[in-house]
């Protein structure tokens, strides 16, 4: 028990920002680690509903420190509307803290993400347009700007010589869009300096080191999830980054040592938003019943979250690929009215009838693969003001008992509803 990874378990907006605000309460510093404002994470508290896409969730909190740390990408424009919309709401930033090492995210990157993603795109992702995957691969191809470049005349100087020429080449020449001169992207640098200014984390070293050694608690906030992971998601229906709790040693800049406790959220159900496959998918009136509860609508886009029952495969995987030591299982009152809840503990393939226990990688067979489920009868009632596991009805017991013996990890954390008290904590990971 200690510092604590929270990590999506899923295809993302599993309730990741509940399970961060509530485990805040008692952490010290908490970090965001990777993602951008393609995040849409939702806390409830004390009946506001707040809305964050890089802000870190515990920002409610005073006293605490909130890093968007090196592992981000931050489009400068939607961080400020974040920063002010959050300022109306009388919420207190002196906390909030961005690293140096942060890249950002240029008009370009938006530019290019819009243009792959229009509706004559082949291979539509069904991304958030939000510059993700342009601006991850700048940095990955040591092609982009970090947060302190904006404070370095000589550097920004270099690297904008460096990179605008090919840049406008390729947006001109390759994606018919507008090319941007040396000046105006000085003038937008300037701006996103001022934005940065208050909030640039450059005593890091100093802070995160006396952190670790007098024992203060630290909680990773992931975004997305194990599904959308750049490396072990459904590629390349994925995003750019490494969602997974390892993403929190890379992009925190504490090592892997430093963390404890992985705590993978996952909810009773299985939503995506955005192209690529979903073996438990229910195209049906079940899944539309599923959405209409769950309210599965996008906090960034606004789109439906196509919706399916528990992926049991998928979350044995993300357990294994983010040594998952606890599960936060969220929206399990989304059942109670349902007679009967079924899980897919398997994948058959339609050719040859062979079963797959264990998640298949090569996402090009999964148009092959059929769920197989059992299914389970429903509670019946309503657990949305259940205080403690002996409260809950003995079919929903019975059902996350299935799920941790399916998954071979312990729920530690069960949701009822959106807000804070709607929380049932069986063993608390932070203490
Ligand atoms: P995140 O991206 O993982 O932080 O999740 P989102 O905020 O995108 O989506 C989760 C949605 O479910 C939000 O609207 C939450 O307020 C809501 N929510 C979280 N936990 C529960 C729960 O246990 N029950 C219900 N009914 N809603 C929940
Ligand atoms: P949170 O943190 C759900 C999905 C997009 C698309 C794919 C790639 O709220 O759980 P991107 O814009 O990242 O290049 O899009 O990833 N996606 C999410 N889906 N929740 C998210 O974040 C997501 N962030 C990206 O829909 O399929
Ligand atoms: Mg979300």
């Amino acid at each position: 028990m200690g510092n604590t990874v929270v990590v999506g378990a899923q295809w993302g907006d599993e309730g990741k920002a509940k399970i961060t605000d509530l485990l805040a309460t008692d952490a010290d510093i908490i970090i965001r680690y990777q993602g951008g404002c393609n995040a849409g994470h939702t806390v409830v508290a004390e009946g506001k509903t707040y809305k964050f896409h890089l802000i870190p969730s515990g920002v409610l909190y005073k006293n605490k420190l909130c890093i968007i740390s090196a592992g981000t990408v931050i489009y400068p424009t939607e961080l400020k509307k974040e920063i002010d919309q959050l300022k109306t709401e009388g919420t207190n930033l002196e906390g909030l803290r961005i690293h140096p090492l942060a890249s950002i995210t240029m008009p370009w990157h938006i530019d290019i993400d819009g243009i792959s993603e229009d509706k004559t795109a082949k291979t539509k992702i069904g991304t958030t347009k939000k510059g993700i995957g342009p601006t991850y691969a700048d940095k990955v191809g040591r092609y982009g700007l970090k947060v302190e470049d904006l404070y370095d005349e000589e550097a920004l100087n270099s690297k904008l010589d460096n990179i605008l020429p090919l840049k406008n080449k390729i947006l001109k020449e390759v994606y018919g869009l507008r090319e941007y001169s040396k000046e105006e992207v000085l003038n937008l640098c300037e701006e996103y300096a001022e934005i940065f200014c208050p909030y640039v984390f450059w005593d890091w070293q100093e802070v995160l080191s006396e952190a670790l050694k007098t024992g203060k608690k630290i909680l990773f906030e992931g975004a997305q999830g194990v599904m959308l992971d750049i490396d072990w998601g459904t590629y390349p229906f994925v995003t750019s980054s490494n969602p997974i709790a390892g993403g929190a040693a890379t992009g925190s800049g504490v090592g892997a040592k430093a963390i404890d406790e992985a705590i993978g959220v996952m909810k009773a159900y299985v939503t995506r938003v955005g192209e690529g496959p979903f073996i438990s998918e229910l195209e049906d009136e079940t899944g539309k019943k599923i959405q209409t509860i769950g309210a599965e609508f996008g906090v960034t886009t606004g789109r439906a979250r196509r919706c399916g029952w528990f992926d049991a495969v998928i979350a044995k995987y993300a357990a294994l690929v983010s040594g998952l030591s606890g599960i936060a299982l969220t929206k399990a009152d989304v059942f109670d009215t349902f007679d009967e809840i079924k899980i897919c503990t398997a994948y058959k393939d339609k050719r040859d009838g062979k079963i797959y226990r264990y998640y298949p990688t090569n996402v090009n067979t999964h148009k092959y693969l059929e769920p197989v489920y059992e299914t389970h009868a429903g509670w019946k009632s309503d657990i949305s003001n259940c205080q403690s596991y002996d409260e809950l009805p003995q079919n929903a017991k019975k059902y996350f008992a299935r799920l941790e013996e399916l998954i071979g990890v312990k729920i530690k954390i069960i949701s009822v509803g959106p807000n804070r008290n709607q929380t049932i904590i069986l063993e608390n990971p932070m203490n």
